[in-house]
Formats: C-alpha cells, structure tokens, sequence
C-alpha cells in the first residue's frame, strides 16, 4: 500500500504525443511475462543462448552509469534494481513506451523516487526533460523494427536529453558481423518471426557507424552475438 501511493506520487507520466504500438518488443511484456523476464532472458538466455552473461551485462552498467541517469527500454529494471550508484538518492529517469514495464519497474526502485516518462524513442521526445549525465538503452534496440538507419532514430530522440560529455551506453543482440552460435540462430529466426525481436538485419559495422555519425569515443565490445556499446555526446 505505502509502495502503491508512493509510486503515484512520483508517476507525473509524461505521455509523448504520438505514442502508438508501433514497436515490437514493447507488447511483450504483460504483468506476467516481465515476472519471467528475469529468471529466463536474464538468468538463462543470456548466457546460454546469447553468450553474454548477464554479470557481464550488470559490470557494463557499473562502469558507465552516473547518479543523473536515464534508463530506456527499462523492461522489469533489472540491471539498475543491482547496480550501485554512487549516492544514496541519484537522480533516476525511467522511458518506456509500456506502462506495465514502468510501473513494475518504478516500484522496484522507488527507494530511488524515479522520474517516469512514457515515450516512442522512435519520435522526437516532444516534452521538456533535464538533462541526463548518463543514457542507458539495454537490449532496446534489438526490439525495434526495421534496417539500423531506422533504429538510429532512438539515438536521435536520445541525444538531446544527454548533457554534454555525457554517456550512452547499452548492449543489444546482433545477427551479423558477430559470432551468433549455431543453437542461437534458430531462436532468434524465431524471435523476429514472432514480433519479438527485430534484429535480422542488424550488424556489428552498422551499430559502429549509427553511433560515429552521432557521437565520439565509441567504444563496443563483444560477446558471442551481444554488442556492448558507449559512446560520448560532444562536449
Ligand atoms: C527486452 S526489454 C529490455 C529490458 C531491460 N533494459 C533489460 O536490459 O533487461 C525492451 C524494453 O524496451 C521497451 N520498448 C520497446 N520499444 C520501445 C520504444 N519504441 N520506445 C520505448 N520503449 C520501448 C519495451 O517495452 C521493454 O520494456
């Protein structure tokens, strides 16, 4: 109950003007599934399936998160409900374009008060936001539709909400210019047949160049078929 009002009193939900359905993974997660979501993406599919572990995921977070941070694609905010921030009380913004995933993950962390916004990364973000220090889009864009050029259209809706100098950092499944394992391949046909995943166009050199058009210092690593990736906004 004391969750419940404490999570309206910090809700101020900003509707983005044109929010639709238009993505994939964000119908995905139900009041129920994001209850699975941690034990099976997290805890098994990762490292299993995708060959990057989810500690390797969680030490990502650790190295580029900043106490004004904004998550987006917070899914069921697994990685920032682990990761230590370095005051008791950073600020925290949470962008979803569901408002299961936000609510679910607002109460998880509402020790932090976060700021929640509801907004398509894939328009303009059409309303006023602080800047942030640090902008953190974990397995976001391996959910969004279409060629790289037309995700990169997140980065763009990003980019002014990051201060200067700031950080993006994030990772996201690839399908090519990586090693995508033998068994994985039939799960993620499955996945972008089924709406869940968009990826089957998404490559190492594209994720490298949507980030170099937009930003300096890109840095990605890899791990089997995961690109983790920052990069720095121009100061
Ligand atoms: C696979 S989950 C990632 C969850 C979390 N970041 C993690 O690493 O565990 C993808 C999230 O992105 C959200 N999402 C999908 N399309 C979106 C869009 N166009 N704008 C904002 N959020 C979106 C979904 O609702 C979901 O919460």
């Amino acid at each position: 109950m004391h969750h419940e009002v404490a999570v309206r009193q910090t809700l101020g939900v900003t509707e983005s003007s044109d929010i639709k359905q238009r993505t994939l993974g964000a119908g995905a997660y139900g009041r129920i599934g994001l209850h699975f979501y941690d034990a099976g993406v997290l805890g098994l599919t990762n490292r299993l399936v995708w060959g990057c572990s989810s500690r390797a995921i969680l030490e990502w977070y650790q190295a580029n998160i900043t106490d004004n941070h904004l998550d987006v694609g917070v899914g069921t905010g697994y990685f920032l409900d682990r990761v230590a921030f370095s005051t008791a009380s950073p600020r925290l913004g949470l962008m979803d374009l569901n408002g299961n995933s936000l609510t679910h993950t607002a109460r998880r962390l509402i020790r932090y008060s976060p700021e929640m916004y509801r907004a398509d990364v894939l328009a303009p973000i059409a309303v006023p936001i602080d800047n942030f220090d640090s902008i953190g889009l974990n397995y976001l864009l391996h959910c969004l539709p279409g060629p790289m050029e037309s995700k990169a259209v997140a980065f763009d809706s990003l980019r002014p909400l990051l201060r200067p100098g700031g950080t993006l950092f994030g990772g996201t499944v690839l399908r090519h210019g990586v090693n995508v394992p033998i068994h994985s391949r039939g799960l993620m046909r499955l996945y972008n047949s089924m709406g869940l995943f968009g990826n089957d166009r998404d490559s190492l050199s594209g994720l490298q160049s949507a980030l170099e058009a937009r930003f300096e210092d890109v840095r990605i690593e890899t791990h089997r078929c995961v690109a983790l990736f920052r990069a720095r906004a121009a100061a």
